[in-house]
């Protein structure tokens, strides 16, 4: 290893047991409370959908929850993630804003926590996310001007994480949100700043790669399915990215949605996407209701159109060749642990509602399978 100011050699590789408060969640939502009666199970009676299947019985392809350690402790929620899905996704405790502390310390506790509970339950693990844009630590700006310490400690963060989670996840976002939102062009951060804009991409992928050369390594990003042009370069990154020997395994789109998706546009967008062969990853999804009830006569509507939402995404991973449908994954199961609940209490993104139960909009996923 090349050298670097002592104390940060050490603090990148020294472990901390703290545990810290959700990180700030971003592009908030503003909107006005709603009240979605049609997307709640009857009161009394049965409760909707109780006889439905499991997601994961039901689906041609692995189905996946984000999840958080301390989601772990609720019973009736580690069991309905265990019921349903196949797969998990840590929903923040794998990014630098959980794991790199104060001088470079790195903490593993809550990680740990989920990488232990998929092994006990069953679930492959999705690794999420090494290089984020907006996610740039103290630690790695205070060597903002040492490139070679720079450099080093960004490696060794990259070895240090995906080697502590070799052979136990499966897959990692090794670079989340890298596209400008316009279509034009890459995002500027740190870390293109000071290692360049392919080259710290090229150097990420080669260096999970190494750590673990099972683990298949993804590209993610969100809006690919509203911005066709931004979808355009995501593409021309990927291809940059393999034609440069990257080892890039597969393609996420995030799948933050709202119920103002125009029909057709997941469809459309997964096709695309899948023109480069690599499996597709629909990463993170959820589908906003909160700011959109404008556009709907009664609720019973609004939570037909966020049926469709879901069934078109289920019916279009479905259609994929069976190579290339490596997850859907959903960005929470209940609404009230949904990040979006924690911006708009009024929104209702998610397939369960707050006690667990299946809303309409799981039996719409569900039944676009069995067309
Ligand atoms: C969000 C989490 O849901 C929040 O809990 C956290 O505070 C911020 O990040 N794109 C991503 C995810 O790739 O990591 C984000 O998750 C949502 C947007």
């Amino acid at each position: 290893m090349a050298i670097m100011p002592k104390e940060f050699a050490t603090g990148f590789f020294r472990m901390s047991g703290r545990r810290g408060a959700e990180g700030p969640s971003r592009r908030a939502f503003v909107g006005s409370a709603v009240a979605l009666a049609a997307c709640q199970p009857a009161a009394r009676g049965q409760p909707a959908g109780r006889s439905l299947p499991p997601l994961r019985a039901v689906a041609p392809f692995p189905v996946g929850s984000a999840i958080q350690a301390e989601q772990i402790d609720d019973p009736d929620l580690a069991a309905l993630i265990a019921a349903q899905v196949s797969q998990v996704t840590p929903e923040w405790q794998m990014k630098m804003e959980y794991i790199v502390g104060e001088g470079g310390a790195l903490r593993f506790d809550a990680p740990d926590r989920i990488a232990s509970f998929a092994a006990a339950k069953g679930l492959r693990l999705h690794g999420h996310t090494l290089i984020w844009y907006a996610q740039t630590p103290a630690a790695f700006e205070a060597l903002d001007s040492q490139p070679g310490p720079f450099r080093d400690a960004y490696a060794n963060y990259i070895t240090t994480v995906v080697g502590r989670y070799r052979g136990r996840a499966a897959s990692w976002d090794v670079v989340n949100e890298a596209v400008a939102e316009d279509g034009a062009g890459l995002r500027d951060s740190l870390w293109s700043r000071r290692l360049g804009a392919i080259e710290h991409m090229r150097l990420a992928y080669e260096l999970a790669h190494a750590a673990d050369p099972v683990a298949i390594l993804f590209l993610n990003d969100y809006n690919l399915e509203y911005l066709p042009a931004k979808r355009a370069c995501f593409l021309r990154l990927a291809e940059t990215l393999l034609k440069a020997g990257a080892p890039l395994g597969g393609l996420g789109t995030q799948t933050h949605v709202g119920l103002d998706l125009p029909a057709g546009a997941i469809a459309a967008g997964l096709s695309d996407l899948a023109s480069l062969g690599l499996p597709l990853h629909i990463s993170e999804m959820d589908v906003s209701t909160a700011r959109f009830h404008r556009l709907f006569s009664s609720s019973a509507e609004l939570a037909a159109r966020q049926g469709a939402v879901y069934a078109e995404a289920a019916k279009a991973m479905a259609g994929l060749p069976a190579a290339q449908r490596y997850a859907l994954t959903l960005w929470g199961l209940r609404d009230r642990d949904s990040w979006r609940v924690r911006e708009n209490r009024a929104d209702t993104p998610l397939l369960f509602d707050d006690l667990g139960r299946a809303k309409p909009a799981l039996a719409d996923f569900e039944a676009a399978l069995s067309r």
